[in-house]
């Protein structure tokens, strides 16, 4: 079958492709970051500052605009000032939320900026909503962000005179869940009073993101923005694809071609959603100011046999590469109204971009995929595309003078072809990459850490202004082609 797209006509879009979209997130789970990023200063793995090198070189090169910590539901057991000053009288904890693995809290505030500072991305904090109070929150912001003070004092005193840039603050996590067990009104209720206390301490305000629904929950939804919508800026939706019901998680590698069908069917559920929870937003905020954060996605499948089923760790093959791709061109598709997302979770939890065994790093197809899309952060949106009946689906962006062209091959037996005709001639691609592998579950192993990885694309053909390509099956492409000339 071969799509024809039109995009000459849409040079004047005003939408922009969030590069917020590409956000990470990391929990203080398993080896999420014990480990995975924060080793410690002492340790025989290369590290600055306690953060491992290998990690962050590969991180940086994805270009992650924003990470959201400490969790999740960690962050609901989380308390600030247990994991700030010398580390010898850090608070050692249990991690009730994930095991009960010691937490150390080694890794605290200041080693959270710092890895920020490494990452050159910026921070996003969702503070203790359930077992924390008031005053923690309004001290630890006040720690964070104010220039001078008592608690800028303390942070002084830790090492930290400066204060560091917070811009986006989550106010609740799973709140419907094991967040609380509350219903919409009463978080609602509580959600005001607590962001009566979030006080600024510069002059870029804090971006609020409320607690938003859990996949299709449109009464909460409703509830929410109808009480509190004025208060808040974002609010939050997270959606994880599965592979059957949640109390049956399909394997990461040993599955079956219908659970490839049934993985990809639940993570196109997210164009649904969106739709069907941005409509109701619009009821009451008509200006579409407050935006949908989906700061957690991506596949949760069954944990890798011989580890603890709380750490979340699972393999990642060129099935979830797929997936990202997909889910990455539906937010694309509804760049006006999804601002954030943050897929969980970077390294070594669930839908990973790494994963590390001791000194060991690899990549996985997710990560790659990330590495593509870069190039559409910030760009002016052309065309998004997804349908759930359809194999393929794309995002066509342009920045930098270049068309960015990412498209999507979901059929993991039947090639496609696109042609796509845009306003002005086309130069010769300075970008032109694929990810494809022959085997369903095609991964990355510590023994074979390339088997899936990057590879130069070429089967495109450029005329004028036209480009056609053919995508080989279960493939991901992007091409990064030059503007040359006027409109046509
Ligand atoms: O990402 C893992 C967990 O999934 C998060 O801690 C929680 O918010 C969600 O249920």
């Amino acid at each position: 079958m071969t799509h024809s797209v039109d995009v000459s006509d849409k040079e004047n879009s005003k939408t922009i492709i969030s590069k917020y979209l590409q956000g990470q997130f990391s929990e203080h789970l398993g080896s999420g970051v014990y480990g995975g990023l924060w080793v410690g200063t002492d340790s025989d793995i290369p590290n600055t500052n306690g953060i491992r090198n290998d990690v962050v070189t590969a991180l940086k090169k994805i270009d992650i605009p924003v990470l959201r910590w400490p969790g999740g539901f960690f962050a609901d057991n989380y308390h600030w000032y247990e994991g700030i000053g010398p580390f010898e009288k850090r608070r050692r904890i249990i991690n009730s939320s994930w095991g009960g693995k010691l937490e150390t809290n080694a890794f605290g505030t200041h080693e959270y900026f710092e890895l920020c500072r490494q990452l050159g991305c910026e921070s996003y904090i969702n503070i203790n909503f359930s077992s924390g109070s008031i005053k923690e929150m309004a001290d630890w912001l006040e720690y964070m962000t104010a220039p001078a003070g008592s608690m800028a004092d303390l942070r002084s005193k830790s090492g930290h005179p400066e204060p560091w840039n917070l811009h986006f603050l989550g106010i609740g996590n799973e709140s419907w869940g094991g967040g609380g067990h509350m219903t919409p009104e009463f978080y609602s209720d509580r959600y005001k009073l607590w962001q009566s206390f979030v006080r600024q301490y510069n002059d870029k305000p804090f971006y609020k993101i409320g607690v938003g629904p859990n996949i299709d929950d449109f009464h909460w939804t409703d509830t929410v923005m109808k009480n509190a919508y004025e208060y808040m800026d974002g609010l939050s939706l997270h959606h994880y694809g599965l592979t059957d019901i949640w109390d049956n998680k399909g394997d990461a590698v040993e599955f079956q071609p219908k659970e490839w069908n049934s993985l990809l069917y639940s993570i196109q559920k997210m164009d649904y959603f969106i739709t069907e929870h941005v409509k109701r937003m619009h009821r009451y905020d008509q200006n579409n100011r407050v935006k949908l954060i989906v700061d957690e996605w991506g596949d949760w499948l069954r944990a890798q046999a011989g580890t603890n089923p709380n750490f979340l760790r699972q393999q990642n093959t060129i099935r979830d590469a797929v997936m990202a791709a997909t889910t990455l061109n539906i937010f694309a598709k509804h760049a006006d109204s999804v601002y954030m997302a943050n897929i969980a979770q970077m390294v070594n939890v669930l839908q990973s971009m790494i994963l590390t065994k001791g000194s060991q790093m690899i990549l996985t197809p997710t990560y790659y995929i990330f590495d593509m899309y870069k190039h559409h952060q910030d760009a002016q949106l052309l065309s998004a595309y997804s349908d759930n009946g359809d194999p393929l689906n794309y995002t066509i962006s342009k920045k930098n003078n270049h068309y960015i062209i990412s498209i999507c091959n979901t059929n993991y037996e039947q090639s496609q072809n696109i042609s796509i005709k845009f306003a002005n001639k086309l130069g010769t691609p300075d970008y032109a990459k694929q990810l494809h592998a022959d085997a369903l579950n095609a991964h990355n192993t510590f023994d074979d850490p390339d088997n899936v990885k990057l590879k130069p694309f070429k089967d495109y053909s450029i005329s004028m202004n036209n480009l056609k390509v053919n995508l080989a099956d279960k493939s991901v492409i992007t091409l990064a082609i030059p503007i040359i000339g006027d409109e046509l």
